[in-house]
């Protein structure tokens, strides 16, 4: 029995080597990337503008440095960034996103959540309050905002990618890191089971990004301050992290016809491996 799922015309092409790997594939196409204009989502937002995508950049309150974003995003690449300022804690304001992404004639073939908040709270005098706000920052909020996008692609039948953002200390177990990592971590359990729900009848994926140390964004003071410093002594990684990194990992899940999906990608030079 022959199977009525495979396409004779393109195993003929592949028997002659005749492979196609298409360039620039989201010019055009609308990417929703919140938390864009913080220091890992300007670097995607730059990438986006290089592909002459169309990037609609969220943020949550940081008006200054959102315009500032976007004016010098702008004049270096070309393009333009379309800025929405909404708390994805908020239902109204995680609908507001998606409205105001889909006003651009094209429909939105790309959401990137980049919201995370570091959740330093003192460790030895931990509170119900400090947990409560971590996994509203890191949980709550991102994996609400991608299902409802989610939803929203499969009523409108728009195939694409949605990512999420996690951490290394998500993935690896570092001592003290229990407030932002556990939330991080059922991040990354939420979203597989969004994947396993959506996968084989749409061709919607969402994947997981998981950064380590990285030189821009919520790392950076205690960069500069020389808390990691021993990483890279003690040969742990050889080089710390660079927004570029996460860019890549990024732009690789949001390629439109991947087949890659509940899968979690660790930027961290293979510092999880060795926690
Ligand atoms: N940087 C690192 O080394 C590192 C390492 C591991 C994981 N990560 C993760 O990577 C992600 C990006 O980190 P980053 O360093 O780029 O952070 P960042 O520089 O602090 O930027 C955070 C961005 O998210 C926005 N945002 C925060 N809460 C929001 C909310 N409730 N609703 C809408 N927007 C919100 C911020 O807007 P406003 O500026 O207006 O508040 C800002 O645009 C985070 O999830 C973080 O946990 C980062």
């Amino acid at each position: 029995m022959n199977s009525t799922h495979v396409d004779a015309a393109q195993i003929a092409r592949y028997k002659r080597l005749q492979f196609t790997f298409p360039e620039q594939t989201l010019r055009g196409k609308v990417v929703l990337v919140v938390g864009g204009t913080g220091g890992l989502g300007a670097a995607l937002v730059a990438r986006l503008l290089i592909e002459q995508a169309i990037p609609v950049v969220g943020y949550r309150s940081n008006e200054v440095r959102a315009k500032k974003v976007k004016s010098e995003l702008e004049s270096l690449y070309g393009g333009t960034v379309h800025l929405v300022r909404g708390d994805i804690s908020n239902s109204a304001e995680r609908k507001l996103y998606i409205d105001f992404a889909s006003q651009f004639g094209k429909e939105v073939q790309g959401c990137v959540c980049f919201s995370g908040d570091p959740a330093r709270a003192n460790f030895n005098e931990l509170q119900s309050a400090d947990l409560s706000k971590s996994f509203n920052d890191n949980f709550v909020g991102p994996i609400l905002l991608v299902k409802e996008v989610g939803e929203h692609m499969i009523a409108n039948q728009i195939p694409g990618s949605l990512v999420v953002f996690s951490s290394m200390q998500a993935v690896g177990l570092f001592e003290r890191s229990l407030t932002y990592a556990a939330p991080k971590a059922s991040l990354i359990h939420a979203c597989r089971i969004l994947a396993k729900q959506w996968s084989g009848r749409h061709n919607l994926r969402i994947n997981i990004v998981a950064p380590g140390v990285t030189v821009v964004g919520m790392a950076e003071s205690s960069i500069r301050s020389g808390k990691y410093d021993g990483y890279i002594e003690r040969k742990d990684v050889c080089r710390l992290g660079r927004p570029e990194d996460v860019a890549r990992a990024v732009r690789f899940l949001l390629e439109p016809d991947s087949y890659v999906t509940g899968q979690v990608i660790v930027v961290d030079g293979g510092l999880s491996l060795k926690a």
